[in-house]
């Protein structure tokens, strides 16, 4: 039978526990250079954050951490950085949204919001939520996530010595790169239709650029969350090229430095459109429908 050689995946939001402990482990692809591996107590306290992540079951509420002075202060360099960059070179969508996160949910210089609070606000948006992970989800379990509206986000902060740029995703870019446009309806619903298409989801929610006006501005949470790399990409060094799912899902790129190339959307409306065609065109043997009424992925067998 056909329904024998698709491979698991979640059908119910509750199904997401199962990734829990399917993460890329501390240790392996990222480390030799990681700014943090050397440094023995920030080794410990990841490990505090893992186990939060270990243990969570879908339902629960999100544990509030209590951050050091050291991690506050790092959240405070990149909040007031990043704070300055914004006006300039964010996107409008993420320009409207920011107030807003400063007025409910916490985001300050000298407070690192609580993803409890977020994920809270963010329901009342859009219906995303959050959920806490250890670590590096495959990209497979991660936009699975997506189909359900759910954002596994990171609890821990960068390493004190590197606030420009990190080579894995934390609190500051969950919070300040992603949480922001996952409150915007449209770019939430785009989120969800694009859960297979990882590289796809790498040039644009992470790293996109789109058109506004006569100008180009960022959108990508990696973007937004680096104030190095927010920098870089709107000057000429980096290759900018059109959007274009076909072509944008073949290209390669680094996950550890900045990237040597971005793709330009003409508007959130017309990726979500251009993606919509594109895995329209991915030859599968059935066809699935997200009930939001249940929290389920509906199989079409057709
Ligand atoms: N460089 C990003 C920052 O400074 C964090 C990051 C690391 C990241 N790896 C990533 C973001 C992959 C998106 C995708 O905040
Ligand atoms: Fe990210």
């Amino acid at each position: 039978k056909q329904k024998d050689t698709v491979p698991w995946f979640p059908n119910h939001i509750q199904d997401l526990d199962r990734f829990a402990n399917q993460i890329l482990s501390y240790g392996s692809e990222l480390d030799a250079d990681h700014p943090g591996f050397t440094d023995p107590v920030y080794r410990a306290r990841r490990k505090e954050f893992a186990d939060i992540a270990y243990s969570y079951r879908h339902g629960q509420v999100i544990p509030k951490v209590e951050y050091t002075a050291e991690e506050k202060a790092t959240w405070s360099t990149v909040f007031r950085e990043l704070k300055t960059l914004y006006p300039t070179h964010a996107c409008r969508e993420h320009n409207r949204v920011f107030p807003l996160l400063e007025k409910y949910c916490g985001y300050r210089q000298d407070n690192i919001p609580q993803l409890e609070d977020v994920s809270c606000y963010l329901q009342s948006c859009t219906g995303f939520r959050l959920r806490p992970v250890a670590g590096l989800l495959s990209s497979r379990d991660f936009l699975a996530g997506l189909a359900f509206r759910v954002f596994h986000s990171t609890q821990y902060i960068r390493h004190s010595s590197k606030p420009m740029y990190t080579p894995e995703p934390d609190i500051c870019h969950e919070l300040l790169g992603h949480v922001p446009l996952f409150a915007d309806p449209t770019f939430a619903q785009f989120s969800q239709y694009i859960e297979r298409l990882a590289t796809v989801y790498w040039f644009t929610v992470e790293f996109g650029l789109c058109k506004q006006g006569s100008e180009v501005k960022a959108y990508g949470a990696g973007l937004l969350s680096s104030f190095g790399e927010l920098q870089y990409c709107l000057t000429d060094k980096p290759k900018i090229q059109p959007f274009d799912p076909l072509k944008t899902s073949l290209q390669k790129y680094p996950v550890t430095e900045f990237q040597p190339i971005y793709f330009v959307a003409e508007s959130f409306d017309d990726a979500k459109e251009r993606v919509r065609k594109f895995a329209d065109t991915i030859p599968r043997p059935f066809s699935v429908r997200y009930n939001a009424y249940t929290q389920s992925i509906e199989v079409l067998n057709n």
